[in-house]
């Protein structure tokens, strides 16, 4: 579904990513890892289209097609969807508002949002004075109103706190699972994401099948996601990055 290939990217002249190569295929969830700095975010919203990160090398490829250069919008009607890390303040834009277009009507928000204890929000500016953990659920609202069938996923647990973590980590494996049980092979193994941790919590409701490590912008190594946790869990990333150096 979602194929990157030897991708080179530079914000202000400076190189941020360097030939990466990643693949999510239709159904499957991948993750990656990598320390503070590595370029995770900057590679989930180079996936996104946003301006700031410019493609000097490789293509972005997105159900066959190559979306290398399409904007934000394009690549959100094609199925894209992304939580990011920090989102931006929306003055003036009430969530119910801003919910209300990314359904369409095909989805029912108010059930949504009650299952993400996000009713009391709905008539608030989106993440205006939202603390971390709501701002998180904001975005998963957001998300599962917007129903894309590849989910970027940039750090879904972080300042969640213990309680709320099932709810958020319960809501994406829901919409992970979308159509799994319907009839037709098209929708037989639900939805694809590509989803940044640094503690694995989400691993405990969501089964991951191929994880990545990016460090200092490339992509070091790829393999089982839990074993891979365990791993940076027991000796961090030096392993890896020593490994490479031997390839
Ligand atoms: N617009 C930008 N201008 C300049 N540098 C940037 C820009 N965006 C990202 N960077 C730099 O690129 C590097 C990678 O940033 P990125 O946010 O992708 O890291 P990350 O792997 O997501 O880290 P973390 O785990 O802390 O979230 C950082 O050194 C960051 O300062
Ligand atoms: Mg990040």
């Amino acid at each position: 579904m979602l194929k990157i290939e030897d991708l080179t990217v530079e914000v202000n002249g400076k190189t941020l990513l360097h030939d990466v190569n990643l693949e999510v295929q239709k159904g499957y969830t991948n993750v990656l890892f990598g320390p503070n700095g590595a370029g995770k975010s900057a590679l989930m919203r180079t996936i996104m289209g946003f301006s700031e990160y410019r493609v000097v090398k490789g293509r972005i490829l997105f159900n066959g097609e190559d979306i290398t250069g399409l904007s934000v919008d394009e690549r959100a009607r094609r199925g894209l969807g992304i939580m990011m890390q920090r989102p931006p303040d929306m003055s003036g834009i009430k969530l119910k508002d801003l919910i209300k277009v990314l359904s369409k009507g095909k989805k029912n928000p108010e059930v949504l949002a009650e299952n993400l204890d996000m009713t009391r929000f709905m008539d608030r500016d989106v993440n205006v004075g939202f603390s971390g953990g709501e701002i998180k659920r904001s975005e998963l609202l957001q998300l599962a109103a917007q129903n894309p069938s590849l989910y970027l996923l940039d750090e879904p647990e972080s300042g969640v706190d213990l309680v709320s973590i099932e709810q958020v980590g319960m809501t994406i494996k829901g919409l992970l699972e979308e159509g799994v049980n319907c009839p037709g092979e098209s929708c037989e193994k639900g939805k694809s994401a590509l989803i940044i941790t640094h503690t694995g919590q989400i691993l405990d409701y969501v089964k991951a099948d191929r994880g990545y490590i990016l460090c200092n912008g490339t992509i070091m190594c790829s393999g089982n996601p839990l074993k891979m946790l365990e791993e940076i869990k027991n000796r961090g990333y030096e392993e890896c990055i020593k490994c490479r150096l031997m390839k």
